[in-house]
């Protein structure tokens, strides 16, 4: 296995893996380090991996998380189909922060890509917070925001009490102990005890400084990515530009 860093601040590609074969306990340990230090990492060359092959390598990471509105593809509960990017996928945001503990991992697998276009960005919330000064963190660090659902959870039928939640602005990874940046513009709907008024300001300031350039990395898909990334350290975007072309990516969410 061979592990190469792909940007400055977060993302790196895996070589020499395949995954339709049972990975030893070391290499997995392996793999799992290179997410943690890289905050997302693609796994080349998987096109041979079948829903079962996704399913049981996700088993790896942690218990399989069967969304609660969203719905499996046929016959295999906890795999998701993502087609046309929309407004929720292209904003930045990390997986299901509406949830009390939202998703820790997220693997999503490449089936049919357009031929330009379609690009997932992501950005690390570490790197963010790290760039604030001291006193603006100390400030962050008392914080916390309200999480809500997007209206497809409404018109799932769901309880809104059941998609929200309310979480510390800055939080700690709990492997790295590294803190991050915990606000996205999918979910938050303002600071805990603030107006969404009062908020705005504060939380467009810091999805700005999460989305500059050196806090990011543009995944290109190629036939066969396995990109798994880490919800509690980065953000991600997919960019909407494909114009007409099918775009298929079966997704696995591991529970926090
Ligand atoms: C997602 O937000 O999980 C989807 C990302 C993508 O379509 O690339």
């Amino acid at each position: 296995m061979e592990v190469r860093q792909l940007a400055g601040a977060l993302g790196a590609e895996v070589l020499g893996l395949d995954l339709t074969e049972e990975i030893a306990d070391v290499a997995f340990a392996g793999i799992r380090d290179a997410l943690h230090e890289n905050g997302v990492i693609c796994i080349r060359g998987q096109s041979a991996m079948t829903p079962e092959d996704q399913l049981g390598f996700a088993a790896r990471w942690g218990e399989i998380s069967v969304h609660p509105y969203v719905p499996s593809i046929e016959g295999y509960p906890g795999i998701m189909k993502i087609y046309d990017p929309n407004p929720i996928t292209q904003t930045w945001h990390s997986d299901s922060t509406h949830m009390r503990q939202p998703h820790a991992y997220t693997l999503l697998l490449a089936r049919v890509l357009p031929e330009v276009g379609g690009d997932t960005m992501f950005a690390s919330a570490t790197k963010a917070f790290e760039s604030l000064s001291w006193g603006f963190q100390e400030m962050l660090r008392t914080l916390s925001a309200v999480h809500e659902g997007t209206d497809l959870a409404a018109d799932a039928g769901l309880d809104h009490g059941a998609v929200v939640a309310v979480h510390p602005v800055v939080r700690t990874h709990p492997d790295t102990g590294a803190e991050a940046l915990f606000v996205n513009d999918n979910y938050v709907t303002r600071i805990d005890g603030w107006t969404a008024e009062e908020s705005r300001p504060l939380l467009e300031y810091l999805y700005g400084v999460v989305g500059r350039y050196e806090n990011t990395y543009r995944h290109r898909w190629r036939s066969g990515d396995l990109v798994i990334w880490d919800n509690r350290s980065t953000q991600h975007a997919v960019v909407g530009d494909v114009a007409g072309e099918e775009r298929v990516l079966h997704r696995v969410m591991i529970a926090g």
